[in-house]
């Protein structure tokens, strides 16, 4: 059986989309499933992040195989990885590009991270007519999100006539996030009882639940 497939895709730069792959793609390793990723970003971000990896936590990626690919080699990777893992993430540059296009069709799921802010908001607006187009379903998950806040209720409230899910799960500000891809790991690797590693776990089940 081919493996589901996510893409991670919102056009705004630093919404989390990279921080989002790499901690859901070791929160779900961890949950003994085997996740291929594909960073589509000419950036390389998560690449390099799996680089570390490899040197530093496990030469085979300790449950996770990441490769770098775009333009004509994308989809050929992309069936390869689903037909050797149980799920698929794609990590996608931060502009509406065919490479997005590709990577939005082939998707189960689209999540689409966001910092709870009129420009984090404003930006999702050709991810997820993409996703209409193609019919893919789509979900918003808050990131980066102040403990409390009159802003986030009222994202929230925009968000809901948009009549698109959220994730039940919210990630707060957290260094722990970063930190821990430093060492090419997850946080629920370098820190399996901060807050930070229940919040990723949690939005886990809840997309394991939704997809798997
Ligand atoms: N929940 C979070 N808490 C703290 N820092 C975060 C969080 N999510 C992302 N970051 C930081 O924000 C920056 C941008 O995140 P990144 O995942 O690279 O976004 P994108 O891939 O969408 O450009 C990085 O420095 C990352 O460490
Ligand atoms: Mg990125």
């Amino acid at each position: 059986m081919s493996a589901k497939t996510i893409t991670i895709a919102q056009q705004k730069g630093g919404a989390g989309k990279t921080t989002l792959a790499a901690q859901l793609g070791v929160a779900l390793a961890q949950a003994g499933r085997r996740i291929g990723m594909i960073d589509v970003d000419p950036q390389g971000s998560l690449a390099r992040w799996y680089e570390v990896r490899k040197t530093l936590v496990a030469a085979d990626g300790a449950g996770i195989t990441c490769i770098h690919a775009s333009g004509w080699r994308l989809s050929g990777e992309l069936d390869r990885l689903r037909r050797n893992a149980d799920l698929v993430l794609i990590d996608s540059p931060p502009h509406a590009e065919t490479d997005v296009r590709i990577a939005v069709r082939a998707a189960d799921l689209i999540l689409v991270p966001m910092q709870p802010s009129p420009m984090d908001l404003w930006a999702t607006g050709a991810t997820l007519e993409a996703a209409r187009k193609e019919k893919t379903r789509a979900m918003m998950v808050f990131n980066r999100t102040p403990a409390r806040g009159k802003l986030v209720d009222a994202v929230r409230r925009k968000i809901d006539e948009l009549e698109v899910p959220v994730a039940a799960t919210v990630l707060g500000n957290r260094v722990a996030f970063a930190s821990s891809m430093m060492e090419g790991r997850g946080v629920v690797e370098t820190a399996p009882r901060h807050v930070a590693a229940k919040e990723i776990r949690a939005l886990a089940d809840e997309i394991a639940a939704t997809l798997l």
